[in-house]
Formats: structure tokens, sequence, C-alpha cells
């Protein structure tokens, strides 16, 4: 397993998410537990991007439930359809929200989140969980973190959960 985390000095998400995203694939195909795959993902994240909180959300019957993160502690539990994280449980898809005071029904965790990305994992067509990742800046997220997260979780998706 590679011990160390390069990340390039470079303004560009999209150059950043490319030197992450090989790493990222490496650290897990050296660890078969899934809780320590997913810490050290949402390690990767946090590091690369200084983000303000990043972390997983475990479906657990209509509920979801905090599972691996980085950042201030968090709401534990989420039902189904409520908040952004709720919202992409019920439907699958991923959502980019660039004002959370613009998104009605958003659960604050901390009053210091202002936009937040939320990207489903789904294992045999059904939502395992969700990745959730909020920022202090409004508009921090943009289609390009929509693209890149979505090929992590698909190899979270294939290497960590299958
Ligand atoms: N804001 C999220 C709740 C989770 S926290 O941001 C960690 C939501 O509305 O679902």
């Amino acid at each position: 397993m590679s011990e160390t985390l390069i990340i390039p000095d470079s303004e560009s998400r999209k150059e950043i998410y490319e030197a992450i995203i090989p790493q990222i694939a490496s650290l897990v195909s050296s660890e078969s537990n899934v809780i320590a795959n997913l810490a050290n993902i949402t390690s990767v994240l946090k590091e690369a991007f200084g983000f303000f909180w990043v972390g997983f959300y475990q479906a657990d019957g209509d509920e979801l439930i905090l599972a691996p993160f980085q950042g201030p502690i968090a709401c534990t539990r989420i039902k189904r359809g409520k908040g952004v994280c709720g919202a992409v449980f019920e439907s699958g898809k991923s959502l980019v929200v660039p004002d959370v005071e613009e998104f009605d029904g958003h659960i604050a965790c901390s009053s210091l989140s202002r936009s937040e990305i939320v990207i489903p994992l789904i294992l045999k067509g059904t939502v395992w969980g969700v990745l959730d990742i909020d920022s202090e800046s409004v508009r921090d997220f943009s289609e390009i973190d929509k693209h890149y997260l979505e090929i992590i979780v698909e190899i979270i998706s294939t290497d960590v959960l299958g």
C-alpha cells in the first residue's frame, strides 16, 4: 500500500482528482475491510481539497446512518427523503447544492456549511449509502466534482463494497 498521498500543487480540481483517483484505487486494492477503506477515502478527499466535511452515510432500512467521515461531528441519522442526503438516498441520483439556504429541507449539521454535493453509492441496483461533502463556500461544487466523485464511488462499489 502507498503510505504517502501525493497531491499536485495545483489550483485545478480536475488535475487533483486525476492524481488521487489512481491512489484511491491502489489504497483500497490492498485492504478488504470496508470501514478502513471508507475512512481512508474521506481522508484523501479532505487532504486533497480541504473540504469542510467529507463523509459517508450507510443505508439501514429507511434511514441513513453516519459512517466514516472527517470534519466536525455530524447528524447520526437521516430519514429517507429528508435533507440533501435523504433526497439522494430516495432518488439514487447525485445532487449538487450551490447554496444550502436555497435547498428546501436542508439539514444543517453545521451552520458553517454553505454548499454541498451528495453522490449515491449503488450496490447491486440499490442505494448502499451516500458520499456527502460540505463546503464553507457557496457554489463550491460543479459538474467537475460530480463527474470525478461519481468515478470514485464507482471504485467504491466495485472494489470496496463489491
Ligand atoms: N446537510 C446534510 C446533512 C448531513 S451533514 O451535512 C454532514 C443534508 O441536508 O442531508
